[in-house]
């Protein structure tokens, strides 16, 4: 068999169409999600539910053919694991507690614990890789350390992620402990993925751009680099894709230092930046505005067709700028997956 699509696409291939995949491709946008919600338990059983986890992950690859799949999980489980509370409230988000707020909360998390927690992801993964297509690619991830410790500090998502900007500012020694016992437990998690059978990882950092520039190499681009020559040192051509969002200007350098093969963007990013700055270095992934998605019809199409003919001249991974929102009609994704498999350039 052919290579699949999206590893072809991540060393460095450009192909007469992108692969496609979303973020947040599973989810509450698709009814039958929800009925697999309104079973019972909470939203971190259903992570840690191996046979329930691969199905949700399987739905959206049944109904609309998506050339990936990511897996079912979140980044907040590195967090649960560690021995900090989380659970997740409807209509609220996560809530994590205690919250970790100086260095000698530290003592809490149990970095021991944490790997043993990760089991039932890891048989999600084995599952998965026996039944899905043999054409799709199964795509691990994990959330940056920066991302990951701004909500166990505040306790739960915040606006501006104040609470962690600011500890980081005032006690950058007690922050970075922080920063390293997320390092070592993201890359062991990545890595017990890896050997579960993913073929391609991304890191998610979401709150990337919150961070002014000598913050963000010191807390994005440094911890993501250690992470990926962790997993490199074991498994040296996995492909990492990175998603700093927001990061701006500092996406090109962000690509060019933390060994990534791909670098997912977000609908801010203006594509001739993204072509003539990220693309010349590695594979790019985005970046259509979810909320677009959710709008459908021309407008849509419209930005489709503009992302694909700038972009699909060099290495391209056709997704979103961010996560698909549960407001979004699904027939508008099987309607762009059908016009992205269909054009060619
Ligand atoms: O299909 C997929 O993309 C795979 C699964 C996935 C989820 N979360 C499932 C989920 C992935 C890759 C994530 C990543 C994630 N989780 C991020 C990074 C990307 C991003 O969206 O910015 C972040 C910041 C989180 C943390 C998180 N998880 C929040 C803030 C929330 C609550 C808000 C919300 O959207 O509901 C979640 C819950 C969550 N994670 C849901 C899903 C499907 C909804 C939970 C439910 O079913 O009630």
């Amino acid at each position: 068999m052919s290579q699949k699509l999206l590893l072809r696409a991540l060393s460095g291939e450009v192909l007469p169409r992108p692969p496609v995949w979303l973020m947040r491709q599973a989810g509450r946008y698709l009814p039958e999600y929800r009925a697999v919600r309104a079973g019972g338990g909470s939203f971190l059983d259903l992570c840690y539910s191996p046979e329930l986890a691969a199905e949700v992950t399987l739905q959206p690859i049944r109904r609309f053919g998506f050339d990936a799949s990511i897996l079912f999980s979140d980044i907040l489980v590195i967090p649960d694991a560690l021995g900090q509370g989380v659970r997740f409230e409807e209509n609220v988000g996560p809530i994590l507690s205690p919250r970790i707020e100086k260095y000698s909360d530290l003592a809490i998390l149990n970095t021991e614990k944490a790997v043993k927690r990760l089991a039932p992801v890891y048989e999600t993964v084995r599952l998965l890789r026996k039944q899905l297509p043999s054409d799709v690619c199964l795509i691990g991830f994990a959330g940056a350390p920066w991302t990951v410790a701004t909500y166990m500090i505040a306790g739960a998502g915040s606006r501006d992620q104040m609470a962690a900007r600011l500890w980081a500012y005032r006690d950058p020694e007690g922050f970075a402990a922080l920063i390293n016992i997320l390092v070592q437990v993201t890359a062991e998690y990545l890595i017990g993925q890896v050997r579960a059978g993913v073929e391609v990882l991304q890191i998610f950092d979401t709150w990337a751009g919150s961070l002014p520039e000598p913050e963000f190499r010191r807390w994005c681009i440094a911890p993501t680099k250690e992470i990926i020559r962790l997993v490199h040192q074991e498994f040296p051509d996995m492909p990492v894709i990175g998603f700093p969002k927001g990061a701006g200007p500092l996406y090109q350098d962000y690509s060019i230092e933390t060994g990534v093969a791909g670098i997912s963007v977000d609908p801010s990013m203006a594509l001739k930046f993204v072509r003539d700055h990220l693309q010349s270095s590695v594979t790019v992934q985005g970046n259509l505005d979810p909320l677009l998605l959710v709008a459908g019809g021309a407008a849509m199409l419209r930005e489709a067709e503009r992302i694909l003919s700038l972009m699909n001249n060099g290495p391209f991974i056709f997704n979103l700028g961010h996560g698909i929102v549960p407001e979004t009609p699904p027939e508008n994704v099987g309607e762009l997956v059908k016009f992205i498999k269909q054009w060619q350039s």
